[in-house]
């Protein structure tokens, strides 16, 4: 595993133009295998998670062809339905194939899907979506074997509005026989973008963005074309990155109005923001505010993705901030490392509740999971002296060249 090694201290300031959202580009990408045909999908970002995903349209037996940003997916020879657990293992999200490859070949097998270790992140909603439009369903060894002689539109209630289980109704029912609905939807801005790519293809999905989506069952879809909407946590991670050092920085391509609670706590944390249509410049104080309490929630909650980044704001703030996890049970692994360069955090439960310090000290950290990862360059970007970043293999899962694009800003950050 490589390691980021960054020398505190110095302002990010500039200007970003930020990349496409890895949790809308991989169930889209899932999805093209529903068609027959040929789909290109424009401002796919450079990750590891969306070169696993190619890996396993490759092997069902699809085209995957990338130049620059985009990605096209020819689907006409599809082969095979079923993903072996290697690939599974790696990657939690290739579990919504599931719903795209029973949607196109009445049966899929996968195996137990990994993914970075925040929590049990069962998926036990999936599959009662799933049974819900009639895919009888056996796990065995490890394997998760579905099968559906015809797929019937039906009522769908999920307990909670997991994000993965509202993907996989979706990608279901849009060939299912008759309409379906899905209430309790998760109304995150990547599932509407989801849902845009579907009735692209053809589908008649309405709804989404509401916590209720109905799907009106087509025979079949078609390819399509299609932009990927811009990733709202790397947007904000590259803005706490320029707020703890004192920066200011510029970011284009982006939705201002997906990052609604995220931008309200950066303003009361005393960034001072200038918000468009698709652009967003802060300027932030010299020493940041800390926040009363952050409770992470389904959208439009406050992210979970980003509590992390956003506690190694709260670490060098002034005065003391409370944290929340409400969504994943083990998402407080950024913490001990944080520790080690002088943060003053403590965890009870599924709270942290973290005293800011004048300054951190650069030190030696491992990120164990993705947006740890990006917390602890967060930190260390503002910590005195250098530090070094090893598992940056987690932080490659959902940041493009985050070297590349801090060290325009002024960082002085280097891989080894
Ligand atoms: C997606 C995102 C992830 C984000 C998360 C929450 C992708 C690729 N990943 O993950 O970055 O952190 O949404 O916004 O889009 N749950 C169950 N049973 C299930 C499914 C989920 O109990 O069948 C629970 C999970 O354990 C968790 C909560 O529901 O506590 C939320 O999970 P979910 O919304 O499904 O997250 P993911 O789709 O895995």
């Amino acid at each position: 595993m490589g390691k980021l090694i960054i020398e505190g201290g110095k302002k990010i300031s500039g200007e970003i133009c930020v990349q496409g959202a890895k949790n809308a580009v991989l169930p889209i990408l899932a999805a093209t295998v529903m068609a027959n045909d040929i789909s290109v999908l424009k401002n796919c970002p450079y990750l590891r998670d969306v070169d696993k995903t190619d890996l396993v349209l490759e092997r069902l037996g699809c085209k995957v062809i990338r130049e620059n940003n985009t990605v096209t997916v020819d689907a006409s020879g599809m082969n095979d339905c079923v993903i072996c657990e290697d690939l599974m293992r790696e990657m939690r999200s290739s579990i919504v194939f599931l719903g795209a490859i029973i949607s196109r070949c009445k049966k899929a097998v996968v195996s137990m899907p990994g993914g970075c270790p925040i929590g049990l992140r069962p998926i036990d909603l999936h599959l009662k979506a799933l049974k819900s439009l009639g895919v009888e369903i056996q796990e065995e060894h490890g394997y998760i074997k579905c099968k559906a002689e015809e797929l019937c539109g039906g009522n769908i209630h999920l307990d909670f509005p997991s994000v993965g289980a509202t993907e996989n109704a979706m990608l279901a029912a849009v060939c299912a026989k008759g309409t379906t609905t899905i209430s309790n939807a998760a109304r995150e801005p990547e599932i509407v973008d989801l849902g845009r790519f579907l009735n692209c293809m053809g589908a008649k999905v309405c709804g989404m963005g509401s916590s209720v989506i109905s799907i009106e069952g087509v025979e079949k879809l078609h390819g399509a074309e299609y932009t990927i909407m811009p990733d709202r946590i790397v947007a904000a991670t590259y803005l706490a990155a320029s707020a703890v050092t004192g920066g200011e920085i510029c970011l284009k391509q982006v939705r201002p109005k997906d990052m609604g609670a995220m931008l309200h706590v950066l303003a009361d944390m005393g960034a001072v923001l200038k918000i468009e249509k698709n652009s967003i410049v802060q300027q932030a104080p010299r020493r940041l505010n800390s926040v009363h309490t952050i409770r992470t929630m389904p959208y439009p909650g406050f992210p979970t993705d980003i509590q992390s980044p956003f506690m190694a704001m709260a670490a060098v703030a002034e005065g003391t901030s409370v944290f929340v996890e409400n969504i994943f049970e083990n998402r407080f692994q950024h913490v001990d490392e944080l520790a080690r360069m002088g943060a003053d955090i403590k965890v009870v439960g599924r709270s942290a509740v973290v005293r800011g310090v004048k300054k951190l000290q650069g030190s030696n950290v491992v990120a164990r999971e993705l947006r740890g990862g990006a917390a602890l360059v967060v930190a260390a970007l503002c910590a005195q002296g250098v530090t070094t970043i090893t598992g940056t293999d987690f932080i490659d899962r959902g940041y493009e060249s985050i070297e590349k694009y801090l060290s325009e800003c002024g960082a002085k950050i280097r891989r080894e």
